[in-house]
């Protein structure tokens, strides 16, 4: 039973294959209504999209957003049932303002981020996304990307791949990775950079794979990751109706770490500085927190899906 359910919330349905992370907790998260306006800022297969609509059903709508068009191609087949009710767009969720303006919604009732990869990304082997298939080195979650990790891994001076890895990967062997990535290169497989990690970072014991946290770090840097999530935030708030929620699920501790700033810093008052004793409100708290501690995959979950393992939701509420 999920801690923040509350009486008179319709049950959120099951899917059984393919369930996303954190589903149940998501859409008690978001107390779907009837006739409520949703958004969806990464569709996906459409999973958490799909719970929505089931639980505002006969009304709510779904604006849903993503970059990868073969996300898109999955979502519409999922959402096919609820045409008529839902508004797909192949856009970063860094234009939800322009994108609910194009609609004409004022504001909305609920707003689901769920960050990084999809399962489908990471096991289709030509996207590049996973160290254990060969793949040419690409990494984009949708076309409008500049840079593939190929570009990045190529092109970048050994200083910036060295800044690269250690800011986004936080691994600390940033430097030997990187010193031997340039010596190596060009590189054009997702197999030469595995090699070339293992070269200088060799496996330890059953500890995570060496190349796990360089793959991670090229990943954040090709999609613009951190920088999208700062960009989006701000965006939600003014676009969310009093009493309309947000709620992100972040897989590593460099995205949770933004959400939660944001969050307490949007949760408090802004005072201007003390001038003889006098102290005014420069603007009102934006948010509350529906939880302060992040909600966490159970146990269960976890079996089923261990991708879930890091995933951390976090829930405000619009003041
Ligand atoms: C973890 S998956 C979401 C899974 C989804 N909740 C479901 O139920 O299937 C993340 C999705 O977000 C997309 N994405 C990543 N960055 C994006 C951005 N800036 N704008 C829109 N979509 C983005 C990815 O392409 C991926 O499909």
């Amino acid at each position: 039973m999920v801690a923040h359910a509350r009486a008179g919330i319709k049950p959120a349905p099951t899917i059984m294959a393919h369930q996303p992370v954190l589903y149940q907790e998501i859409i008690h998260a978001l107390q779907p209504h009837d006739g409520g306006r949703y958004v969806d800022g990464t569709l996906g297969a459409g999973g958490h999209a799909r719970g929505i609509l089931e639980a505002s059903a006969p009304d709510g709508q779904l604006l849903g957003l993503d970059v990868d068009p073969q996300a898109l191609t999955l979502a519409r087949k999922t959402l096919a049932p609820y045409e008529g009710r839902t508004h797909l767009a192949q856009a970063s969720y860094t234009s939800l303002s322009a994108q609910l303006a194009q609609l004409g919604w004022a504001s909305v009732d609920g707003i689901v981020l769920d960050l990084g990869a999809s399962s489908m990304q990471f096991d289709t082997p030509e996207r590049g996304f996973s160290f254990q298939h060969d793949a040419p080195l690409d990494m984009r979650f949708g076309p409008s990307a500049t840079r593939t990790a190929a570009d990045l891994v190529n092109r970048s001076s050994e200083r910036e791949l060295a800044d690269l890895i250690y800011r986004y990967g936080e691994e600390r062997d940033s430097r030997k990775i990187a010193r031997a990535i340039v010596k190596a290169r060009p590189l054009h497989t997702t197999r030469e950079l595995v090699a070339v990690i293992e070269s200088v970072s060799p496996r330890r014991g059953d500890r995570v794979h060496p190349a796990t946290r360089t793959f991670q770090a090229l990943r954040i840097a090709v999609n613009e990751e951190l920088a999208s999530i700062e960009a989006v935030l701000p965006q939600a708030v003014t676009a969310l109706g009093v009493g309309g929620r947000l709620a992100v699920i972040s897989f590593h501790s460099l995205e949770d770490r933004i959400v939660k700033d944001f969050f307490r810093e949007q949760g408090r008052d802004l005072v201007n500085p003390p001038y003889e004793q006098i102290y005014e409100v420069e603007r009102k708290a934006t948010l509350k927190e529906v939880i302060r501690k992040p909600i966490t995959p159970s146990e269960d979950e976890i079996k089923m899906n261990p991708r879930a393992r890091s995933a951390k939701l976090r829930i405000a509420e619009k003041t």
